[in-house]
């Protein structure tokens, strides 16, 4: 790893370290968690946000509770881990590394039969799984670096980089991946309404890795499609479905449908930790944020008060218009219930 990579989440001297997000772009400032508590706080504010940071996060909020405890006796660690699992779980619901992150670990704590035991293998299972989220992304990004051709201009949604992932990040770690095997790119960033993950966080992170970035209004997508600007479209995914349906941030629905009508592909990039091959579209909890996000810019109010207001902080873009699904296990293609049937099992 290079020395100036961004790290968005940590185990550090028995504290999580993390990116502070709501800081960003103006200061880049670390926020340290000494307690399951503050990571739930952290990921509900949106200090760590993005699906495999939300998931790592989580892991080394449960890491710090059995660490930590004080407990004297096995029962009264599994209660201690129990009561922090329900806390993280309860922070964000779309997001479907949060459970899986979760529901892992405390199989893992289940499994063991001492306290000493029950602490080494959760904070061992957490830290592994953060290498793995790095390992995924660059095994995706080297399998989507095959989609992208020398001088493409790529718009993507949100932010799903390094500072969605634990390092290198999935959207843009397939853009990272290209321009390492020596293509030029030049990156658009939607600036994703109404938290501003494209604008403060895609564009901070490109401009930090030294990738050409021209932010747009979310409202420009068209024109710049329309005017033959955009080869191709990358997002992340917060979930993927075995029908294909993907979960991300709000928007990405109307980009998908635009990119349909200019005949631009269409991609998403997803590790396997974000499949949710269980639920239907209808079961997934699209989280509606606080009204403030909407009706405050910068401080000032932009929306009269008392007006009625709409914040749904995902939607659901459906497989006919995706093109191509790329995992840590290969690039996944149309009729998706087969390719991840096949792929995933
Ligand atoms: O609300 P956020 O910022 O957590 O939403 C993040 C996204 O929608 C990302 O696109 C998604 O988590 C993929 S991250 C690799």
């Amino acid at each position: 790893m290079r020395s100036t990579e961004l790290m968005t989440v940590r185990w550090k001297d028995n504290s999580v370290v993390m990116i502070d997000q709501t800081k960003l772009p103006d200061k880049l400032v670390y926020v340290k968690c000494t307690n399951y508590e503050q990571v739930a706080d952290c990921i509900k504010r949106l200090v760590v946000r993005g699906a495999p940071a939300i998931g790592v996060a989580a892991a080394f909020g449960l890491a710090l509770t059995a660490v930590k405890s004080k407990a004297s006796s096995t029962s009264e660690l599994m209660h201690e881990l129990e009561t922090a699992f329900k806390i993280l779980r309860s922070t964000r619901p779309t997001a479907v590394n949060l459970f899986w992150a979760l529901d892992r670990l405390m199989r893992k704590a289940k499994s063991q039969s001492t306290m000493k035991a029950i602490k080494e293998a959760v904070l061992s299972e957490a830290s592994k799984m953060a290498e793995e989220d790095i390992q995924a992304n660059r095994q995706m990004g080297s399998f989507g670096a095959a989609l992208i051709e020398d001088g493409d201009a790529i718009l993507t949604h949100c932010n799903a980089g390094a500072l969605a992932t634990v390092a290198y990040g999935t959207a843009l770690g397939v853009l990272r991946a290209a321009k390492e095997k020596g293509k030029r790119i030049n990156v658009i960033a939607t600036e994703t309404r109404p938290v501003l993950q494209g604008a403060r966080l895609t564009a901070f992170e490109l401009k930090h890795d030294g990738i050409d970035v021209t932010v747009a209004p979310d409202t420009a997508v068209g024109s710049l499609m329309g005017r033959g600007m955009i080869k191709k479209v990358i997002v992340g995914a917060d979930r993927v479905l075995r029908t294909g349906h993907v979960f991300n941030k709000i928007g990405t629905y109307q980009v998908a449908i635009l990119a349909n009508k200019h005949n631009i592909p269409f991609y998403v990039a997803a590790p396997v930790s974000s499949f949710d091959l269980k639920s239907d579209p209808d079961q997934v909890t699209i989280e509606e944020r606080s009204f403030d996000e909407v009706t405050s810019m910068g401080g000032t109010r932009v929306v009269p008060k008392g007006v009625r207001v709409f914040n749904p902080a995902f939607d659901v873009t459906p497989p006919e218009l995706i093109s191509g699904i790329i995992t840590e296990k290969g690039v996944l293609t149309p009729p998706y219930d087969k390719s991840i049937k096949t792929v995933l099992g």
